[in-house]
């Protein structure tokens, strides 16, 4: 496996949803907004048109790899490698004019879902932190330094509210953190948020709910700096947690974090 192709090609794909992400901005009051499963699940044609771009990449440099993006589903390859593929994470914010959204393309093993390479660009931002297994994360040609270990009262964490049944619950969860870490933040983007944990912006993330596009490839930036991932029923090293509920903090805050956490929400309900 060529980690270094997969990650140039993951390079390639981002910036190219990037760009097209970004000229229909410059024409946003033109866009189509439609609801998908409800109220705050936006889409328009920015979306489409970003996967779509990111999708005409992968097709011309790895035809024989699979697909799932959010947009366009889910395609089979024979390779055993699969892309994953958020076009706009942060569709809200996207559609808001507000600068923090993300393009998400990640590379897996399609056996066992292992994380190989991960681009997340933040185009309002200019930024590209992007990682491949085992080299690091890397933003604007610099290797990010490993995590070192936040206390709880010195932590900002970056937080989402989750699922309907999980939001349910964030009052209680708002309640657990706020008096004990340094603050809260909500930004709007999951990928951004583990991009933010992997570049110094935050110091741990706890955002329950997500897809798999939502968070391969920041999951991945955020391992190669040494974070913690896992769900509040354990960590799942080299790959996202299945459930989608996503805790991701420097080692030695991680397991002080889950427990706190999990006591928000009736059992069963966060990380299965
Ligand atoms: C959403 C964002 C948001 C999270 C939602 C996701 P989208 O993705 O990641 O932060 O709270 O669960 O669905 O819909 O903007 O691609
Ligand atoms: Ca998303
Ligand atoms: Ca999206």
């Amino acid at each position: 496996m060529d980690l270094d192709d997969l990650l140039a090609v993951a390079r390639l794909a981002a910036d190219a949803g990037a760009e097209a992400a970004m000229r229909w901005r410059r024409r946003a009051d033109q866009l189509t907004i439609e609801e998908k499963a409800g109220p705050d699940d936006l889409v328009s044609q920015a979306d489409r048109e970003a996967e779509q771009a990111i999708r005409a990449v992968l097709a011309a440099r790895r035809p024989d790899d699979g697909v799932l993006g959010e947009e366009g589903g889910n395609a089979a390859g024979r390779s055993g490698v699969r892309w994953i593929v958020d076009p706009i994470d942060g569709t809200t914010n996207y559609l808001y004019g507000r600068p923090d959204w993300a393009v998400s393309v990640a590379a897996a093993r399609v056996d066992g879902d292992e994380l190989l390479a991960g681009v997340v660009a933040e185009p309002e931002l200019g930024r590209v932190t992007e990682a491949r297994r085992g080299g690091g994360t890397w933003s604007g040609g610099v290797r990010q330094p490993e995590l070192r270990g936040a206390d709880l009262q010195r932590t900002l964490i970056e937080l989402n509210l989750g699922r309907a049944a999980q939001k349910a619950h964030a009052g209680r969860m708002i309640d657990a953190l706020v008096p004990r870490v340094r603050d809260v933040r909500r930004g709007g983007s999951a990928a951004g948020a583990l991009a933010q944990l992997a570049t110094g912006r935050v110091d741990a993330v706890w955002v329950p709910g997500l897809r798999p596009w939502d968070c391969a490839a920041g999951v991945l930036l955020a391992q190669e700096v040494g974070a913690q991932v896992g769900d509040l029923t354990g960590r799942s090293p080299g790959t996202w947690p299945a459930s989608g509920d996503v805790l991701a903090a420097p080692h030695g805050l991680w397991e002080t974090l889950r427990e706190l956490i999990a006591g928000a929400y009736p059992e069963g309900m966060a990380g299965h």
